[in-house]
């Protein structure tokens, strides 16, 4: 069993859980995840590690709430337990020194991102981060960001606070800018994913995306999360979860995002009906 150190609500849907994982702790690297089960019966979800902190033996984790598992994640408060906590899941992000590295994130994902953003600015790398969210109450760690950041870009989709639109459009511009980019990082919703690597990939610069499909075991045995890279079958949980952009097959990737979405309907709508809880 886990114990959860902290619970804080980022925004009313996004939740951060500090979990006691000693073991996760000490072998964390950026970009890696864990799969978690709340209780005996719960399904296993992958979720990215945000941060870790091996000298107290805890690992952070960011959640979004979409579906049954993450609602009944959220209801879980600081010392509450979850069942399983398996990890570090997955290849670590690739840190060199690249040269000028833009760090792209979108909605959850600024989370997700941190790790990367301060690995690759203490390699050398000089850290242009952009983030992204649908309006001003859903975004986070602004100035946590900022930090690991040689320079910040905040967009709102709405407008409704820092720049208006979407975050391809600073990203194109710092690529038809003066400085060189030597390589984008993009991870958030897939079809933002994809967008960013469409917007890099007429200028030849190389764009590691995080590919977030259906997972069950973690490790290469069940064949769930399947993706086409580069017209070779990848198992994103072993082979992954990074791979380079401008070669996967996002149709694919959304078909098979898309597969339970009956099931994922019925479980959420019996949940709420058997818990009362109506969101
Ligand atoms: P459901 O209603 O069951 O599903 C909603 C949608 O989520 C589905 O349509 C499907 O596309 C996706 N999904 C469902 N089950 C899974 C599953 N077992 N594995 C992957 N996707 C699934 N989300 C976060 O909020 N924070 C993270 O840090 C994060 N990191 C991730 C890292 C990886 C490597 C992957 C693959 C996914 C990550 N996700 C993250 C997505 C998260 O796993 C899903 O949002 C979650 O599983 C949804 O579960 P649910 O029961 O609440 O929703
Ligand atoms: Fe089972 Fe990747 S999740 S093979
Ligand atoms: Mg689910």
């Amino acid at each position: 069993m886990y114990k959860i150190l902290l619970k804080q609500d980022l925004v009313p849907n996004i939740h951060l859980f500090k979990v006691a994982a000693p073991a996760v702790a000490k072998k964390a690297q950026p970009g890696q995840f864990v799969v978690i089960r709340i209780d005996e019966k719960g399904e296993r979800i992958p979720l990215t590690i945000a941060d870790w902190d091996e000298g107290e033996g805890s690992v952070t984790i960011v959640f979004m709430e979409v579906g049954t598992t993450t609602h009944k994640l959220a209801l879980l408060q600081t010392g509450d337990f979850i069942t399983d906590f398996i990890g570090p899941l997955g290849l670590p992000t690739h840190i060199d020194e690249f040269g000028t590295v833009v760090c792209v994130a979108g909605g959850f994902a600024v989370a997700t991102i941190m790790p990367i953003a301060r690995a690759m600015r203490a390699k050398g790398n000089q850290v242009i981060s952009i983030m992204g969210a649908r309006n001003k109450e859903l975004l986070f760690w602004e100035e946590e960001l900022r930090r690991v950041s040689d320079q910040l870009i905040v967009t709102t989709d709405d407008g409704s606070y820092a720049r208006k639109g979407l975050v391809t459009e600073p990203l194109k511009e710092l690529l038809e800018g003066d400085g060189k980019v030597d390589r984008v990082i993009a991870i958030g919703p897939s079809i933002m994913m994809k967008f960013c690597s469409k917007t890099t990939e007429p200028f030849g610069v190389k764009t590691v995306v995080s590919l977030n499909p259906i997972m069950v075991d973690g490790t290469g045995m069940c064949g769930c999360c399947r993706v086409s890279v580069g017209g070779e079958t990848k198992f994103a949980c072993v082979d992954g979860p990074d791979f380079d952009g401008h070669q996967v097959d996002w149709d694919l990737l959304f078909a098979r995002q898309r597969i339970y979405l009956d099931e994922e309907k019925c479980s959420f709508e019996q949940w709420q009906s058997q818990s009362g809880i109506l969101k």
